[in-house]
């Protein structure tokens, strides 16, 4: 199993954490971030970090608008022998701005409730680049899906596909519907991040997918327009995806063979990211060529739900030190981040590098847990990680922040959600200030039954 991202790898996100700062002071791009030659101060998008500290306070989550188009950019360039629609999965970072500029870039969306269907809409995708992946729906989303207009709504039961029927009918209209099919595929990634397995609760199982579409075809109330998978997140080459296009393949034949013919293939989401310094990367070109190759006979559209690859390293969690302490053997830096703004190292053990603002020289490491100030010991950004010893008051720069890290936030220990700031060539603006306190009690109320 292939664990890059994550604390267990046994090389490639330990062993180069040993120099961190200097790996990043010698390939900053792969991270999103810049440095500047003389002051050595990290760069997002052209303005440093410390100045977007002063400015904003800390935590704050900063997304750098050129990075995240520039991977979009890169996604179609390599898929460009074909045509595909790249749906962007909501879910990775719902921010109004990140959706807006892939939107206006052609980017549809890939969403999994009424909520981020709402936002999609706000941003101004249009819902026939919208579709609608999700293991449970309720009747009241597909209603708002179909009013919308999406491209499909993708559908993982018989269950859910009378519900969809029903509500189709009830509204006079036709459901545009394609089946999430469970290809039983290892994705060689985290297992927490493998959907495409037969004992995960995501998609149709391959036996009897057929008979499903057959059925969907012929049911009143709803078009089939494709096939759906997703097999998981963090995938570094096309080998998984083109091993799930080779178990879809035989249904889409057979389907033809019945004179069903299909609008899309979609291959879900998952491409991978570097997250330590050492850590692959994918390259995209070949993904793209080998995807567009192995799909050239095919005369449907190709469906694309990348969320990670877009937004990773375009995002960096700003963070300052509060303070240290040193308990038995460990020695701890408090920052004032917390596994409420971002909760995947205490949930997945996963790996991001985390360098001073300002990057240091050769200087002695000191292995250190750097832990929020949440009273949970599943608080923590990175434990046993060999950093350069920072002073309290300095700032610190959380890499790979831009997905699954705001979107996954919460007001655990009544810490407001940190502001979002959106940086582009050289300005940068607040596009989400930082929550208040005070805000978050006015949401509450006292019936004046309750003593
Ligand atoms: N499409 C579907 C149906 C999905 O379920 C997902 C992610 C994606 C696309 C996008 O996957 P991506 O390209 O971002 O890997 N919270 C975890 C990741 C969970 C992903 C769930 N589904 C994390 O922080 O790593």
């Amino acid at each position: 199993m292939s664990t890059q991202g994550f604390e267990s790898a046994s090389t490639s996100s330990t062993s180069s954490a040993a120099a961190d700062h200097l790996a990043i002071a010698n390939n900053p791009g792969r991270f999103g971030v810049g440095v500047d030659p003389e002051t050595r101060a990290l760069t997002l998008d052209g303005v440093s970090l410390q100045a977007i500290a002063d400015a904003v306070g800390t935590p704050a989550y900063l997304y750098s608008a050129s990075h995240i188009a520039g991977q979009l950019e890169a996604l179609k360039a390599a898929c460009a022998g074909r045509p595909t629609l790249i749906c962007y999965a909501v879910k990775a970072n719902s921010a109004q701005p990140i959706l807006r500029l892939l939107g206006n870039r052609g980017a549809g969306a890939d969403i999994v409730s009424g909520g981020e269907l709402e936002r999609a809409l706000a941003a101004g995708i249009p819902g026939e680049r919208i579709v609608y992946s999700g293991v449970g729906k309720r009747s009241s989303e597909l209603d708002a899906a179909l009013a919308a207009g999406v491209r499909g709504i993708h559908v993982e039961s018989a269950g859910e596909l009378e519900q969809l029927a029903g509500r189709a009918r009830a509204l006079g209209t036709v459901a545009p519907v394609a089946l999430r099919l469970n290809p039983d595929i290892d994705p060689d990634t985290h297992p927490y991040l493998a959907t495409g397995l037969r004992e995960t609760k995501f998609g149709i199982p391959m036996q009897g997918a057929l008979e499903l579409a057959l059925r969907a075809a012929r049911t009143d109330g709803l078009k089939l327009v494709g096939l759906t998978c997703h097999i998981g997140s963090q995938i570094m080459n096309a080998k998984p995806f083109l091993d799930s296009l080779a178990r879809l393949r035989p249904v889409i034949d057979a389907l033809a063979a019945q004179g069903v013919t299909l609008e899309y293939l979609d291959l879900g989401g998952g491409l991978g990211i570097p997250y330590a310094p050492g850590d692959e990367v994918v390259d995209v070109a070949s993904f793209g060529r080998q995807i567009v190759d192995a799909t050239a006979d095919l005369e449907l559209e190709l469906v694309l739900e990348p969320g990670r690859f877009l937004v990773g390293n375009g995002g960096v969690l700003l963070t300052r030190v509060l303070g240290h302490k040193r308990n038995a053997e460990r020695a701890f830096v408090i920052v004032d981040a917390a596994m409420n703004d971002l909760v995947r190292p205490a949930l997945y053990s996963a790996h991001h590098t985390i360098v001073p603002a300002v990057l240091p020289g050769e200087v002695p490491l000191v292995r250190a847990d750097i832990v929020g100030p949440v009273c949970e010991c599943g608080d923590f950004l990175a434990r046993d990680r060999p950093i350069p010893w920072p002073a309290s008051g300095d700032l610190l720069a959380v890499l790979g922040s831009g997905a699954y890290a705001m979107t996954m936030a919460s007001t655990y220990n009544t810490r407001p959600i940190a502001p979002e700031v959106m940086v582009s060539k050289g300005r940068f603006a607040i596009t989400r200030p930082r929550r208040s306190v005070a805000a978050l009690i006015a949401e509450e109320s006292y019936p004046d039954w309750l003593v």
